[in-house]
């Protein structure tokens, strides 16, 4: 396995950041996870667009995309797969220690995993804990990710993939590493950004594919709609048979069935 850091490629294990990297001690870092089907990453500029985003928002230099596109061109062409998971990481990079950042210049790492297709439904429980939609970090995709290690942690305890998370007055908001869909008399509905959620790449397409509406939506909504369904790059559109102790049976309902079937269509031609 050969991955990207600082500038070259390298082999995985010969691979070095400081081990004072912001990244490591504090968590000051965004990150980008993107699939790459035979070698062909997906939708890379909307990627591209949210991992500068995200890096604005913890103050970080911009990213130079020509060098995050050559990275990802190279990572892919020298660790061949059918189905892979690249993951771009960008860290306030060697730093002092404490929150404050040091002036030695971001850390960029482009690594790839193989990965296998997701089933088309799954479970998933709801955790006690709250995305905060007023957070410094609400919206960006950071680094900062041991609450949704905690949350994904008790999911899989549990005997499901994904932990549902309301945002601080009780709205639905987002999964560890998912957007969530409800199917109510009919009509799709997503939780609007301004519940706190990430801007999901898959949730965008989805929603401009589908008409889905941004609603903001009760917690207890879970426990009434006809169908629910998960959105992110490695799941895609993936319907919900489970949520908590409620079983939703022939998962994937009618709507569900026809935003899966719309998604692949649509994704295949980009
Ligand atoms: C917290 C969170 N919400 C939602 C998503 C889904 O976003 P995307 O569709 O861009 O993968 C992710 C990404 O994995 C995430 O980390």
């Amino acid at each position: 396995m050969k991955l990207w850091v600082n500038g070259g490629l390298h082999d995985a294990d010969a691979a070095r950041v400081s081990v004072l990297d912001h990244g490591l001690t504090v968590g000051d870092g965004v990150f980008e996870t993107l699939k790459a089907v035979d070698g062909r990453p997906f939708a890379m500029e909307p990627h591209l667009d949210r991992l500068t985003r995200s890096a604005r928002g913890l103050g970080l230099p911009d990213p130079d995309l020509d060098e995050v596109r050559r990275a990802c061109a190279a990572v892919l062409e020298a660790n061949p797969m059918p189905l892979g998971r690249l993951r771009v990481t960008y860290t306030g990079g060697l730093s002092p220690l404490g929150s404050d950042r040091g002036d030695a210049g971001p850390t960029l790492v482009v690594a790839l995993g193989e990965t296998s297709r997701r089933p088309d439904s799954t479970a998933v429980i709801t955790v006690p804990w709250t995305r905060n939609e007023r957070s410094a970090l609400a919206g960006l995709k950071t680094t900062s990710y041991a609450e949704n290690v905690v949350a994904l942690a008790k999911a899989h305890e549990r005997g499901a993939s994904e932990a549902l998370f309301a945002n601080t007055v009780g709205q639905l908001c987002e999964g560890t590493g998912s957007n969530v869909f409800v199917v109510l008399d009919g009509q799709l509905h997503t939780p609007p950004l301004a519940s706190g959620c990430l801007a999901g790449i898959t949730r965008a397409l989805t929603v401009e594919w589908t008409g889905a509406q941004e609603t903001e939506l009760p917690m207890d909504v879970l426990e009434r709609a006809d169908e629910i369904f998960l959105t992110s790059t490695l799941r895609d559109v993936q319907a919900v048979h489970r949520v908590d102790g409620r079983e939703l049976p022939g998962a994937p309902g009618p709507v569900t069935a026809k935003a899966m079937r719309i998604f692949a269509e649509r994704a295949a031609q980009m």
